[in-house]
């Protein structure tokens, strides 16, 4: 009972020290604690001088579990080619560099778009996130060379376990971590460069998937208790702009969706998969698209699994062939009409049939079930760990197929943390703090996930009105950004 006593007291005297001193103090933003840097940007119109100040490493939250994650970088513009520039009201882009769902740390970043990353896909599966990781940077530079400040977020990841063998790193933490991020930037309103109003996010693969999940989920009560144990700042956590390329999203109902895309697809191994599965969760597919209840753009009527290859083939990748061989030189798209004369090109545009483009796309990158393997290998089996358990299943029918049991359930904890990770489930709420701009992208050989979950993120967004610019990259892989000056336009645009 003294023992007991002594502790209170020692609480008490720890609270009052607390209350003196409100824990949002230290989340308070430095505007002085800068260095000077200078970098090289190459743009469309050519090599940009930029000078600009870096504030480095600051934690976001009063709470930290790790610092080394949860931690940002501030990139503010003063100079750009000998022009002063005065970036106080300029738009933010919230660059996060997450690949792989592993853990990200901007903590020993040495400027702008120089985080240091971890690979993605150390658990399997997936991976090859590489190439999204150049692309991001190539954002964050064109960003401060386009006169805009830039916020880095580092944010936890699904790898991360302690000294007792506990994974605290698994979902739902990388987006609290963000929306945490989001917050320390809002609640420095006037102190912190930069309009803290139009704060865009970008993001490739699964920082694609955050990014436009955090665009989704804004202000969602849902997160609270999560955000307020991280002592997270009391401000808003809704963004204005939401940009993700090549999103790894509605991971619950991606393995449907990836044999309704390739499940025709060989590996590159040259095996086929297992074709009973492949039917089982393309047929799954029919159902939850149907329930989606979705309408394709420029009035295609509902977006089902027996509409949905002509939709794609009209609404992106036929557009998307027509741009890339209308800008090759002549000579080349002869040579390229040759090599592939089952697409048509007459009027100044491309045609085909979706069955010659899914040969043409070749090898699909993943087994099935792709995100849930039966093996439990996949970065996602990861990323819905828990506690001391690495890897879990996440959905029914990997759950009953690979324990055998028809009646199995997943674990209580499973459907809300697939709701908190899916930017589908608030767009289905119509969240209303979402953001009502989007930036979607997506190379069309990219077999890293299924084009529906593009497509189904823009066509959600479009129907509740939201301003949304999706396009695909014709023939690009994982990870490709090929139009970053366009983005950096359409930033001034949507922000002005
Ligand atoms: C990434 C790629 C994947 O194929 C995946 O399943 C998850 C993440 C990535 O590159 O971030």
């Amino acid at each position: 009972a003294a023992a007991t006593a002594a502790a209170s007291a020692a609480g008490a005297g720890v609270a009052a020290a607390a209350r003196s001193r409100k824990p949002s103090d230290a989340l308070v933003f430095d505007k002085d604690a800068y260095t000077v840097l200078t970098t090289t940007v190459a743009t469309d119109d050519g090599d940009k001088a930029v000078t600009y100040h870096f504030y480095k490493a600051i934690t976001y939250v009063t709470n930290p579990v790790d610092a080394k994650y949860q931690c940002l970088n501030v990139s503010v513009p003063v100079e750009i080619d000998g022009t002063a520039v005065d970036a106080t009201r300029a738009p933010i882009l919230f660059a996060n560099s997450v690949g792989g769902y592993m853990p990200s740390s901007v903590a020993d970043a040495t400027g702008v778009g120089g985080s240091a990353m971890t690979p993605p896909g150390g658990g399997g599966g997936g991976g090859g996130g590489g190439g999204g990781q150049a692309a991001m940077v190539s954002n964050a530079k064109l960003a401060v060379a386009a006169g805009y400040v830039v916020v880095e977020p580092g944010a936890r990841g699904r790898t991360l376990v302690d000294a007792d063998g506990t994974y605290y790193g698994t979902a739902p933490t990388a987006i609290v971590d963000l929306k945490a991020a989001v917050r320390y930037v809002r609640f420095n309103k006037g102190r912190i460069p930069g309009n803290t109003d139009r704060i865009v996010s970008s993001g490739t693969s699964a920082g694609g998937a955050l990014s436009a999940l955090l665009g989704a989920s804004g202000d969602s009560p849902l997160y609270e208790a999560d955000l307020r144990e991280l002592g997270a700042a009391p401000a808003s956590d809704a963004i204005f702009a939401g940009g993700a390329w090549c999103p790894i999203a509605d991971l619950e109902h991606a393995d449907m969706a990836y044999e309704w895309n390739w499940g025709g697809n060989k590996l590159s191994s040259g095996d086929t998969v297992d074709q009973a599965v492949s039917k089982e969760l393309r047929s799954a597919f029919a159902e939850y698209q149907a329930a989606l209840k979705l309408r394709g753009k420029h009035g295609f009527g509902p977006l089902t699994a027996r509409t949905y290859d002509d939709y794609l083939v009209k609404t992106y990748l036929a557009p998307a062939a027509t741009t890339y061989l209308k800008a090759l030189p002549a000579a080349d798209r002869s040579d390229y009409l040759a090599k592939n004369p089952w697409l048509t090109w007459s009027g100044d545009r491309a045609a085909f049939a979706w069955s010659d483009f899914l040969t043409h796309v070749g090898a699909r990158k993943k087994n099935t079930p792709a995100f849930d393997p039966f093996d439990l290998s996949a970065p996602e089996n990861n990323l819905f760990g828990t506690g001391t358990t690495k890897t879990r299943h996440f959905t029914l029918y990997s759950l009953r197929h690979a324990t055998g049991n028809a009646s199995a359930r997943l674990d209580g904890d499973l459907p809300r943390k697939l709701d908190l990770m899916n930017p589908m489930f608030f767009i289905e709420q119509r969240n209303p703090g979402r953001a009502k701009h989007w930036w979607i992208r997506v190379g069309t050989k990219d077999t890293d996930t299924s084009l529906t979950v593009v497509g189904n993120l823009a066509a959600g967004l479009e129907n509740l009105g939201d301003d949304v610019d999706a396009l695909m990259y014709w023939d690009a892989g994982h990870g490709a950004n090929e139009d970053a000056a366009d983005f950096m336009t359409w930033i001034g645009r949507v922000t002005g």
